[in-house]
């Protein structure tokens, strides 16, 4: 372990510059990985425009039935035109979403807390490899909690994932959780991506902040913006693009999509941003004209 004395604080991102061992495939940081891991990365991530629109529906695996989720097998589906990849506990994916529906899945297998609790920093791991493969889960999600009482039992957790799931070349994404008492600020992000990223995660799952593009720049792999609680469909749209445009290789977003009166139009809103280009106003432009007057 490096020696605490003397710390230099870290300021050298050159975040103008290309990252350095991209060459041939589109997913940052994932060149050197072999065809199987590549493969699952692709369902996850365009070829052609880099990104992915996640949509995540997996609340219930801590706080139940949730609003806007109430039932899974309605609501889950109408969105499939618009998002890339279903993220969800096996138990709702294997209840609620048909096998044919062509999307990709980002499997949640950490849990053990409940929304009962005041710590919800203490997880296991609920799905074991060989049923996350069953799954044919294109990545599997652990939630991580560097800096709680739980970062132990979740740097565990995280490292037994990544190195079964190495054995068959499953990618692992990576979760920040931010607890209620924990700063959302660049510094704590820079530091629980890396950590993550360092342990062998191969996509990172965290929020939007200040100076945003050195926590990209900093991590050696793609990160997706989570979505948060609620937000005014204008102010979503403004999270998603700044976020891309700070570099971020999607979104994961799950109540600014479920919990919006118009879900699939704003869903699709997003996508115009992740995959298109739209800026932020144009997206709200496409959205409005989508709702029409309703
Ligand atoms: C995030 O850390 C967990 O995966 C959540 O259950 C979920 O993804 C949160 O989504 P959102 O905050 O966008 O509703």
């Amino acid at each position: 372990m490096a020696d605490k004395d003397g710390l230099k604080v870290a300021k050298d991102y050159h975040i103008d510059e290309d990252f350095g061992n991209q060459k041939a495939f589109h997913v940052k940081g994932c060149n050197n990985l072999d065809w199987g891991m590549k493969k699952h990365l692709s369902n996850i991530f365009d070829p052609k425009s880099g990104n992915t629109v996640m949509f995540a529906f997996d609340h219930g695996y801590f706080m139940g039935s949730t609003a806007g989720l109430e039932r899974l097998d309605l609501v889950v589906p109408k969105l499939f035109p618009a998002v890339d990849v279903l993220m969800g506990t096996r138990g709702a994916i294997r209840s609620c979403i048909p096998p044919n529906c062509g999307k990709s899945i980002a499997l949640r297998v950490s849990s053990g807390s409940s929304m009962l609790n005041d710590d919800l920093s203490h997880e296991v791991i609920a799905v074991d490899m060989e049923d996350s493969i069953r799954m044919n889960a294109d990545c599997v999600a652990v939630q991580t909690f560097i800096g709680a009482d739980g970062q132990l039992s979740s740097i565990d957790n995280l490292s037994r994932t990544i190195n079964a799931a190495n054995r068959y070349s499953v990618p692992v994404l990576g979760v920040v959780a931010v607890g209620k008492d924990m700063e959302r600020t660049d510094r704590f992000f820079k530091l629980a991506t890396r950590i993550i990223a360092e342990m062998g995660a191969s996509i990172i799952k965290t929020y939007y902040c200040d100076n945003f593009e050195e926590v990209v720049a900093a991590c050696p792999v793609p990160i997706v913006v989570a979505g948060g609680k609620k937000l005014p469909e204008e102010e979503a749209l403004t999270l998603a693009y700044r976020s891309i445009q700070g570099g971020a290789k999607g979104l994961d977003m799950g109540r600014n999509i479920f919990q919006s009166e118009h879900s699939l139009e704003m869903a699709f809103a997003i996508r115009k941003i992740v995959h298109e280009g739209f800026t932020d106003k144009e997206a709200l432009e496409f959205y409005k004209d989508s709702i029409g007057g309703r």
